[in-house]
């Protein structure tokens, strides 16, 4: 007998040296950080739904070629990919664009236009782990099929910016930056850049706030751009629409590629969002698929990375599925929008585990304690109770340590006479009510 205790223990001691961890950049979500997700995720439900959007989803393992063809290097080379067991390169989803267009590209003809789909995917890209940057994430994604009109680009950035202020954020807290790589590309076209280097260019641009201008002005030469044309890019940033215009008033094709951005910002205005957008001729974003207005969201001390990014796409569906619509949307971190709800105390308490808290006397009255939180389980309430029997004490302290609104005590006397003792955890109040009346709902939420 000693023998075989002894011999269990040693395989529970040997098993609890075998610490497996998570990986590097994946979360756990206890409790506390699920409870803040679904806060998180619960308002963007909402206000997709207030623009009218339905929700999608798509598979986790995609194609890589789905990546490969449109993305940008940046993102591929970022990629968790394998081969699978039928030989087959596929890679987890590193963002939801190119799923989105796949599935719509797949549908096209059959869906009403425009179509407005929102979706919460989890998201996968192996980046050097730090504050607001991980290898998963979630994100919000709500994209918009079938328009060109700026009043959609409008709409898309409202509803990302309306998709935090939901969580309680205002222009106080974040701004988003506006541009237009239209407009960018015939501020290139008139500083002589050709075409053919204007995609190169964006990715160079992109990478400013990371790189600085002088490591961006030096790989923008190696490029071929003269040293002039590399000046005036790199002093774009802080010029207002209206520097723009002055600067290149010589030129038709810069007023004519401002006319969207131009739209863009004046609806956002009407819609009272004046306060919280910036245009920024800086900002060209690192996805390689982007074609017109393009935006950010950023935390205006801008010590985080972007909560925030999208922009039009108007040929990736055909890219991707052979199928040519417009389209344009947003994808928003749940990492950068948590680590900011936290600085800015906008997390909000737990709601309650347990409403009501059963507590016996004696296992006499175990019968009429199940009876009854069957009875308020299926009118809803939430109910717990010690599992096994315990003294009266105890349960009391469990009922506290789960945050119980109410304990209802079943007593050999008070169950006798028909009744239960109801105490208002809160308030310590206590009082009879009739055992009837709480299995048929007479007294719910009353102390
Ligand atoms: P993105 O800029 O790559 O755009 O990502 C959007 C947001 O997701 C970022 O602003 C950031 O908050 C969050 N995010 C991205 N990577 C990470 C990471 N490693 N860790 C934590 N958060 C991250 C896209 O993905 C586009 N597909 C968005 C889009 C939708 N454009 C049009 N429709």
């Amino acid at each position: 007998m000693r023998s075989r205790r002894t011999s269990r223990r040693r395989t529970t001691s040997s098993a609890r040296t075998i610490e497996i961890q998570s990986l590097t950049g994946f979360r756990d979500f206890y409790p506390d950080e699920l409870a803040l997700r679904q806060h998180v995720f619960s308002a963007w439900r909402r206000v997709g739904a207030r623009y009218g959007f339905t929700e999608y989803d798509g598979p986790p393992l995609e194609p890589l070629e789905l990546y490969t063809k449109k993305s940008g290097d940046e993102i591929v080379g970022q990629l968790y990919h394998f081969t699978d067991k039928g030989g087959r390169e596929v890679a987890l989803r590193p963002e939801m664009t190119p799923t989105f267009a796949r599935m719509i590209a797949a549908r096209a003809g059959g869906l009403p236009k425009p179509i407005r789909w929102f979706s919460i995917p989890q998201l996968f890209r192996y980046e050097r782990p730090q504050r607001g940057r991980l290898r998963e994430h979630f994100q919000l994604n709500m994209d918009i099929v079938g328009e060109t009109d700026p009043l959609a680009d409008a709409e898309i950035i409202a509803a990302a910016i309306d998709a935090l202020r939901e969580l309680g954020l205002d222009h106080t807290h974040i701004v988003a930056r506006i541009s237009d790589r239209r407009l960018v590309s015939a501020i290139l076209s008139a500083l002589g850049v050709e075409a053919i280097d204007h995609a190169a260019v964006f990715g160079a641009l992109d990478k400013l706030e990371k790189e600085g201008p002088e490591k961006v002005g030096a790989t923008l030469r190696e490029r071929g751009l003269s040293d002039g044309a590399v000046d005036r890019i790199l002093a774009l940033g802080p010029l207002s629409l209206e520097g723009i215009a002055e600067t290149f008033a010589a030129d038709a094709g810069v007023a004519d590629a401002a006319a969207p951005l131009v739209e863009v910002i004046g609806h956002l205005e009407a819609s009272g969002f004046a306060d919280y957008v910036r245009f920024d001729a800086s900002l060209v974003r690192g996805l390689a698929y982007y074609t017109g207005t393009v935006f950010e969201i950023w935390e205006r001390s801008g010590e985080l990375r972007a909560v925030c990014g999208g922009g039009r796409y108007d040929d990736l569906l055909s890219a991707l599925g052979g199928v040519d619509l417009p389209a344009l949307g947003f994808g928003m971190g749940d990492v950068v929008l948590c680590e900011l709800l936290k600085d800015l105390d906008l997390v909000p308490p737990r709601s309650a585990r347990v409403e009501d808290f059963l507590i016996c006397v004696t296992e006499d009255e175990r019968a009429t304690a199940l009876a009854l939180a069957r009875a308020l389980r299926d009118r809803g309430r939430r109910v717990s109770y010690d599992l096994r029997a315990r003294a009266v004490g105890k349960q009391f302290k469990s009922a506290n340590q789960a945050g119980a609104a109410r304990a209802i005590v079943l007593g050999p006397e008070e169950s006798a006479r028909g009744v239960a003792s109801v105490r208002d955890m809160a308030s310590g109040d206590e009082r009879e009510v009739s055992i009837d009346a709480l299995m048929n709902g007479d007294n719910h939420g009353k102390g």
